[in-house]
């Protein structure tokens, strides 16, 4: 198994904690760099934390210190429902004084999605520059057939080895995404898993156990080089022995 496994006991435990995780790496990572990088998911479990970090947090985080950037984009409009922007941004961006500047969307507007994985891949670069930096902090998911971010099984996108980011057509709705690849995720300081839902338990089980193929099961690929991997775990998720 590679990677601490932290146990809650449902999906507003495993908020409250990751939040306060959270929020305490912002504080120490901005008193050691001025700065703060984190790449967030989409889905339903990490509602309840961003909804955390904008209400009893808010006041804790320089938020002008903060960049936030996008793990995966569903190519549509940042106003449809759809749109991880869109919800991040309701529960989270609308509510705290985050500058505009500080948001790193990935761009959905263009009728060519290489064109604007190869902008996003410019971005991270850009920000981060050529010191081998990279995010102080992935938040992902999974879902119950182990696809991480847009990564999903049998993807070309899982080979990828030089772009950190790429346009990917999923077995999902909606099917046209832009998804960050492990040659960025895997260069992040920390990568938090947060995971919840008993349909999760079966395929967590064999991803924590460590054999597995990335092609099957993408998010066993997320495998940081010199960071840290931590799985938030509630018990609904968490396979039997
Ligand atoms: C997305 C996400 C995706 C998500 C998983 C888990 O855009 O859908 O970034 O990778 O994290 O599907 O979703 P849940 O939290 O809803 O289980």
């Amino acid at each position: 198994m590679t990677g601490e496994i932290r146990r809650l006991r449902d999906l507003k435990e495993l908020s409250e904690s990751a939040a306060g995780h959270v929020v305490d790496l912002i504080t120490s990572t901005v008193k050691e760099k001025n700065r703060f990088s984190v790449a967030v998911s989409g889905g339903g479990t990490p509602k309840m934390l961003y909804e955390l970090l904008a209400t009893d947090y808010a006041g804790s985080v320089n938020w002008k210190l903060v960049d936030i950037f996008f793990c995966d984009e569903r190519y549509v409009p940042y106003n449809d429902s759809q749109s991880n922007y869109r919800m991040v941004k309701e529960k989270l961006l609308d509510r705290v004084p985050i500058p505009q500047k500080n948001i790193h969307l990935i761009p959905t507007s263009h009728s060519n999605p290489d064109r604007s994985a190869q902008m996003y891949d410019e971005e991270i670069r850009s920000h981060f520059g050529t010191g081998g930096s990279s995010f102080d902090l992935v938040l992902l998911g999974m879902g119950k057939e182990g696809h991480t971010a847009s990564l999903f099984p049998g993807s070309p996108a899982l080979d990828e080895t030089v772009h950190f980011a790429t346009a990917v057509q999923v077995p999902a709705v909606p099917p046209n995404r832009i998804t960050l690849t492990y040659p960025v995720l895997n260069r992040a300081a920390e990568v938090s898993f947060l995971i919840s839902g008993k349909d999760k338990a079966e395929v967590l089980k064999d991803i924590l156990r460590g054999t597995v193929d990335f092609h099957r099961l993408p998010a066993a690929g997320v495998r940081p080089l010199d960071g840290k991997l931590i799985w938030w775990i509630d018990l609904t998720a968490l396979p039997e022995d």
